[in-house]
């Protein structure tokens, strides 16, 4: 209605009109540009902020995210007694102490169920201590002091006779200890992951000097 009216009171409008269309068109193409323009900036901010998201992401799950295998390793060993033979009639009996150390680098805690340290002399079993099940927070050590006992009883004549005879002469002695420990590593509280930190050390035991080399790999 209003149109009607206008058209009817200004009847020279189309004429009037016809310029401003133009304008109109100028205003509505430049419009346009404008729109795009922000389109196409828009258009970069959310790129730039999915890039950053992307690394954000990419160094979140390089680093806080990535599931590390902690390690075990053993302290000192302190030797407490050590009873051996000679190298005609060689045996050993000896008791330490030592610690357990389960390092732990994630950024979450590690569950880890219980197991049983093994100390070998020539691949046979001489001595074992168990470790109870427990749990290192993140970022951490959990030290688990152990007394240990290994005697020579277990050993076969030939390894005894040969090996062990030797080792006497030269009064070192070299066990071997490992342990698996299997668990769980816990990330933002909601992932978890199954991770098995295992270790694996050489002890040559010094019988002259007793002292306890530690190789650890
Ligand atoms: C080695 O030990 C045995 C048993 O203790 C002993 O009879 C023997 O005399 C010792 N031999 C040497 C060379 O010391
Ligand atoms: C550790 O060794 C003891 C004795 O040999 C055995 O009864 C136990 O089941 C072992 N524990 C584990 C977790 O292997
Ligand atoms: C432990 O390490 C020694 C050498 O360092 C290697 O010969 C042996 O196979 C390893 N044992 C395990 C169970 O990884």
């Amino acid at each position: 209605m209003a149109e009607k009216v206008n058209k009817q009171m200004y009847p020279s409008a189309p004429t009037n009109k016809q310029p401003s269309r133009d304008e109109e068109s100028a205003t509505s193409l430049s419009d346009q540009e404008l729109r795009k323009k922000k389109r196409i900036k828009l258009g970069i901010y959310i790129a730039a902020f999915v890039v950053f998201q992307v690394l954000v992401i990419t160094a979140f799950s390089l680093t806080v995210m990535r599931v590390k295998t902690p390690k075990v390793r053993l302290g000192t060993v302190l030797l407490q007694d050590v009873k051996t033979g000679n190298q005609t009639s060689p045996s050993f009996d000896i008791s330490f102490t030592t610690q357990v150390r389960i390092k732990n680098t994630n950024f979450g805690p590690f569950k880890y169920e219980s197991t049983n340290a093994t100390f070998t002399y020539q691949g046979v079993t001489v001595g074992q201590v168990s470790i109870p099940k427990g749990k290192v927070g993140f970022r951490s050590t959990k030290k688990v002091t152990v007394t240990v006992t290994v005697n020579s009883n277990a050993l076969p004549i030939s390894t005894t006779s040969t090996t062990l005879g030797s080792e006497m002469g030269a009064e070192v002695l070299t066990l071997n200890s490992h342990a698996k420990l299997g668990g769980k590593v816990e990330l933002m509280f909601v992932t978890k992951k199954k991770k098995a930190a295992e270790m694996n050390c050489t002890m040559p035991i010094d019988l002259s000097t007793k002292a306890v080399q530690l190789n650890c790999d």
